[in-house]
């Protein structure tokens, strides 16, 4: 949009640029620049404009992303251009990730590269490594406590490795997705340690309190993320002499974006990372980005102003890279990180789809999907240009994120309900072999979330204590039965490590003092590799899951109707095991595809006559595309096999 202000102030930006800048061939950034800067003027003005040194900041961002523009590579450079005329490319069926830890996975990054081959194998083209950057170790919270943005841990090697292997993963056509750690730093930062000096500046990039009386006041309305562990929101620093904000552990000092620093300091990093050949950036608990006393300090209207204006300049600097929001919240909330009132997504093109994974996880509890298909209807229609990434584990711990009013509708007491989930995972109700943990018990709340590894809170580890095959065949089942929702639903499907060979929990963190305190280390293990050997071996539950999960994937790349349009159409039947879903392709150039989900652990009928209305069903037989099997469908039922799913081509 022409602005004359905006327009004004833009040339004059342009000329006080330093001659380093202004000299370069900076063509296709100037285009941009000038495309997206009434935008970024108009947020960078809502959020700072009352500043006395707002001149100086605006330009100060500017050069920010000139400066990274010049060092981007000429091949990123060449990608962004691709990516700008095909700009569609992510909804594709094609991708399919998986998320790990370097060090779990393969040692370290030069392991990684003797392992890509595994993965390919699976047919994960996407490879989310967790976060990598510099921590304190022992006070790491897994990476996400951060020391130094721009240096890789010596524990996983160098930016060399780096380099190197995303070098090698772009050979093989596999996208990189890297974690920025924005919303806070380690309180062994440069940035903390200068604040802990007296350097007010510093004290300003943080939110720091001579005394309780600031403070107190927040907490009267903020819930705590941690409240065994790293119970209230503030934590006390004895060589400052204040008070600090910490929402995680205390040792995670929450940035201040009321600071316009902050925000270019930290679009300078995401630049850094997008300039190393990252595809995709998973900037992690974005939901608490802007801290406001009276709420609870998540999703504020700011903490989306702030991603617009992150987005907007990353388009100007690094086009082709995408944003990934970590918004673990209601699902009314979690659709805003795509972007508020917009058509086409303007905050990050993707976000974590935590409403379905937990519903997946209570349907799986209960046998049951009717609060799975009511939970869905709760979720509002994503976004064009926007995508799910949708997940049944990851390395947190799980949450019963659905709404109460969505309980309530679907039958059951929500405190109740959500206290049955746990005793569920943690195996203390009648006929569950889960064997998650609780995670995060709140004494004051009485809420609690789950840690354990797929398979064990399937059920797997329990069956086989048990030695009993029917309960081992019940959970490989349920292993695959999730797999294929997440792998049909729309979205980019992440698996998680070790869950493709059937890895069950892990206790030796245990024996880490600085881990034993957090058991979401149960599910991110040291991955087997002699048992991931096993995958090749008929007859073994590595096997069974994995060549099952192989040709899942291989499918999923095959079906147009299973890219991420808006072509997904809901399907109400009458038997409350099943979770059914139709996808189509929009041009109507391919078939349709009708998903079957039935949780229980016995088979159920489907009455054929309500999606025979819908269209499906009209001839004698039909396909189902995971086994190639024809089944008849000229009666009023189709029998549907315990904790099997269909995709069926109608
Ligand atoms: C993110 C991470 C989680 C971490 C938290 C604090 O939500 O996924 O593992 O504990 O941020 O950084
Ligand atoms: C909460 C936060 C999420 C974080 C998790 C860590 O769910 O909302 O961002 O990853 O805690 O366990």
């Amino acid at each position: 949009m022409y602005e004359q202000i905006s327009h004004s102030l833009l040339n004059e930006i342009l000329i006080a640029l330093k001659p380093e800048i202004k000299y370069q061939n900076l063509q296709h950034f100037y285009t941009r620049l000038g495309a997206n800067f009434y935008a970024i003027y108009s947020l960078f003005t809502t959020l700072y404009g009352d500043r006395p040194d707002f001149r100086k900041q605006i330009q100060r961002l500017v050069e920010t992303m000139a400066r990274q523009y010049i060092r981007r590579p000429q091949h990123l450079r060449k990608t962004d251009l691709a990516r700008e005329k095909n700009h569609n490319w992510f909804l594709s069926q094609q991708w399919v990730g998986m998320a790990l830890y370097c060090d779990g996975f393969a040692g370290d990054l030069q392991g990684m590269q003797s392992k890509l081959h595994y993965l390919q194998d699976l047919g994960i083209n996407l490879v989310h490594i967790m976060p990598m950057m510099d921590c304190p170790e022992g006070k790491s919270d897994g990476g996400y406590a951060v020391r130094d943005f721009r240096k890789i841990d010596s524990r996983f090697g160098t930016l060399d490795d780096l380099d190197n292997l995303a070098a090698n993963l772009k050979k093989r056509g596999m996208l990189l997705t890297l974690d920025v750690v924005v919303n806070h730093t380690s309180d062994q930062h440069e940035w903390a340690q200068k604040a802990r000096a007296g350097d007010q500046a510093f004290q300003d990039y943080y939110f720091t309190f001579d005394d309780r009386q600031v403070p107190d006041m927040y907490e009267e309305s903020m819930p705590e993320v941690f409240p065994e562990t790293a119970p209230g929101n503030f934590t006390w620093d004895e060589a400052m002499g204040k008070w600090v904000m910490t929402v995680f552990n205390s040792f995670q000092w929450d940035l201040n974006y009321r600071n316009p620093a902050v925000f270019i300091e930290m679009l300078d990093i995401v630049l850094f990372w997008a300039n190393r050949g990252t595809d995709i950036l998973r900037l992690d608990a974005v939901a608490f980005l802007w801290k406001k006393m009276g709420g609870t300090c998540q999703n504020e209207r700011e903490a989306h102003l702030i991603l617009q204006l992150m987005k907007d300049c990353c388009q100007v600097t690094a086009p082709g890279v995408l944003f990934i929001a970590e918004a673990i919240v209601a699902p009314t909330e979690i659709i805003k990180y795509f972007g508020e009132d917009a058509i086409n997504a303007k905050e990050c093109e993707i976000a974590y789809n935590a409403t379905f994974m937990a519903l997946l996880w209570e349907a799986v509890a209960t046998r049951n999907a009717t609060l799975l298909n009511r939970g869905i209807h709760s979720i509002p229609e994503k976004l064009e240009r926007a995508t799910w990434l949708n997940y049944v584990r990851c390395h947190d711990d799980i949450g019963w994120g659905f709404s109460d009013a969505d309980i309530v509708a679907a039958g059951y007491q929500p405190q109740a309900h959500r206290k049955f989930l746990v005793d569920y995972f943690t195996g203390n109700f009648p006929g569950s072999r889960a064997t998650g943990l609780a995670f995060g018990k709140n004494e004051k709340t009485g809420d609690a979330r789950i840690s354990g590894a797929l398979a064990s809170l399937a059920g797997l580890e329990g069956a086989l204590a048990e030695n009993s095959p029917e309960s081992i065949d019940a959970a490989i089942k349920t292993i695959l039965l999730l797999h294929s929702m997440i792998l049909s639903f729309g979205g980019i499907p992440l698996l998680y490590y070790g869950d493709a060979i059937g890895t069950l929990n892990d206790d030796s963190y245990l024996n880490d003092e600085h881990k034993s305190n957090d058991n979401r280390w149960i599910h991110r293990p040291h991955l087997d590799w002699n048992k991931a050997d096993r995958r090749t071996q008929p007859g073994t539950t590595e096997h069974a899951i994995f060549s099952a999960l192989k040709k899942l994937i291989s499918l999923r790349k095959e079906i147009p109707a299973f890219a991420d349009r808006i072509n997904r159409e809901l399907l109400d039947v009458d038997n409350p095991h099943f979770f059914v879903f139709s996808r189509f392709d929009q041009s109507n150039s391919s078939p349709r595809i009708l998903v079957i989900g039935n949780f229980d652990s016995e088979p159920q009928p489907l009455g054929l006559d309500a999606l025979r209305r819908k269209g499906f069903f009209q001839y004698e037989s039909v396909r189902d595309l995971c086994t190639g099997e024809t089944l008849p469908t000229t009666g009023n039922e189709l029998m549907i096999p315990a904790l099997s799913f269909y995709w069926l081509q109608t």
